[in-house]
């Protein structure tokens, strides 16, 4: 496998995310497995954006998620449903951009260096299997360009993994 997800020069963001998308198809196509899929997508957002925290929390019960693949420090094991920024946008299955996360209540803080945040639910039939979370260590660092391209991603791996 020899694909290039190393930051593009590219300063237009949405641009930078259509491109990662197509680079991000050949990565995950015809592959299923949901760890396997996961670890390469967080390594690749990685590697593409720089984030400073990336990663999934996976629904394995109706009260709470549990820590998936990702990409930085350490991170809690479990959040419950309706708690933090992950399980807010569970419980109301929609995305969550949080421009300052000392104004969320509840906000779980894995690091004291985050800032900034955004939660995109991956559902798939109706079906919330998890979230994609990303943590940013400056202040207002997502917006709907980063909304749009990473409900796009998500969407193209829900598809691959689930159907
Ligand atoms: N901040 C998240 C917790 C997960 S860590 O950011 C990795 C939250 O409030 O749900």
């Amino acid at each position: 496998m020899n694909i290039d997800f190393k930051p593009s020069a590219e300063s237009d963001k949405s641009e930078r995310y259509r491109l990662f998308l197509q680079h991000y198809a050949a990565l995950i196509e015809g592959e299923r497995d949901e760890i396997s899929v996961m670890a390469n997508t967080v390594a690749a957002l990685k590697e593409a954006f720089g984030f400073f925290w990336v990663g999934f929390y996976l629904v394995k019960s109706e009260q709470e998620l549990t820590l998936g693949p990702f990409q930085g420090s350490i991170a809690c094991y479990r959040i419950r449903k309706g708690r933090g920024v992950c399980g807010t946008a569970w419980e109301k299955a929609c995305p969550l951009i949080v421009p300052d996360v000392d104004l969320f209540p509840g906000h779980i803080a894995c690091s004291s260096e985050s800032r900034s945040e955004i939660v995109i639910p991956i559902i798939y039939n109706k079906v919330i299997k998890g979230v994609l979370d990303i943590d940013s260590d400056k202040a207002d660092s997502f917006d709907e360009t980063d909304r749009k391209g990473l409900e796009e991603m998500v969407n193209l791996m829900a598809a691959t993994l689930y159907r």
